[in-house]
């Protein structure tokens, strides 16, 4: 198998309309990796962008439509092709004492909580948090609904800012509930950096660990360039996961 810094030519195997600006990108090809980590697509003679696996097997990606290489990717079709490196960075580590885990995703931060396993990870609890702007941004419920947790008891939670579904509010507000029931060990999270800061406090404000996943911008994704800086971490090699205060 070819090294994992080596971009290896992939064919879109199947494409799915998530939402009005998000799109599913299944390509024929699997790699080793574990939910929270990334791999970057290429697009030559045009540019290179980070995202996360939301499966392995085959490698799958979640993309949503926000700038120009986003859009471009929309515009392609089952059969064409693309360039993949990865995967890469720090994902998601569930420590044997949690047993009881909140997976917290915002936007399209949901993609890495997908791909999560209950039986996988040893969790007897899935409390999933689906939060966005409006009903109409809201991704993947369908499948964490189906999410197959094996013994382990599944419960989905909708968020949205407008109330058009789900509770009116925000993740931190379907979350605090719980962690004041004391029903959740460990929360796990990917969104827009606000959420996190948000989420941060609270699992400190309730001792509860959290494991974030933090966007910033990439280039090379292996430690040289310097571009994904985030307070002190190199973010493409020590994250995109990062322990957060709680
Ligand atoms: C580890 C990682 C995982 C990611 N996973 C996904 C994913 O699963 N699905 C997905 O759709 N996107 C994901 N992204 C984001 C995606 O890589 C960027 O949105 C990408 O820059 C889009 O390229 P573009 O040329 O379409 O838009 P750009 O022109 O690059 O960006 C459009 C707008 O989004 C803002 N923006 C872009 N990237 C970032 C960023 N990293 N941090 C803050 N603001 C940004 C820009 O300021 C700009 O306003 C991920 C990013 C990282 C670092
Ligand atoms: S993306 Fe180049 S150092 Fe992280």
């Amino acid at each position: 198998m070819l090294s994992k810094n080596m971009p290896r030519v992939v064919e879109i195997r199947d494409i799915q309309q998530d939402n009005y600006r998000t799109k599913t990108f299944v390509l024929d090809t699997w790699v080793e990796g574990v939910p929270g980590q990334y791999a970057m697509l290429w697009l030559p003679r045009f540019d290179e962008k980070p995202f996360s696996l939301v499966d392995c097997d085959p490698v799958t990606f979640m993309i949503t439509a926000v700038g120009p290489f986003t859009r471009l990717m929309h515009e392609l079709k089952v059969g064409d092709r693309v360039w993949l490196r990865g995967p890469f960075g720090q994902g998601y580590r569930v420590p044997p004492s949690q047993r009881r885990l909140a997976l917290v995703g915002g936007g399209y931060g949901v993609a890495p909580c997908i791909g999560w396993r209950a039986r996988r990870c040893g969790a007897e609890q899935l409390d999933i948090i689906v939060g966005a702007r409006t009903a109409n941004d809201l991704l993947y419920l369908e499948r964490f609904n189906g999410l197959d947790v094996g013994d382990a008891s599944l419960t989905v939670t909708v968020a949205t800012e407008d109330g058009s579904q789900g509770i009116a509010g925000r993740v931190t507000d379907a979350l605090r509930p719980m962690l004041e029931a004391q029903r959740i060990d460990g929360i796990y999270a990917c969104g827009p950096h606000a959420m996190l800061n948000a989420l941060d406090d609270l699992g400190s404000q309730y001792k509860v660990p959290t494991q974030l996943s933090w966007e910033a911008y990439m280039r090379c994704g292996m430690g040289i360039c310097g571009s994904c800086e985030h307070d002190g971490k190199v973010l493409c090699m020590e994250g995109p996961v990062l322990a957060g205060r709680g």
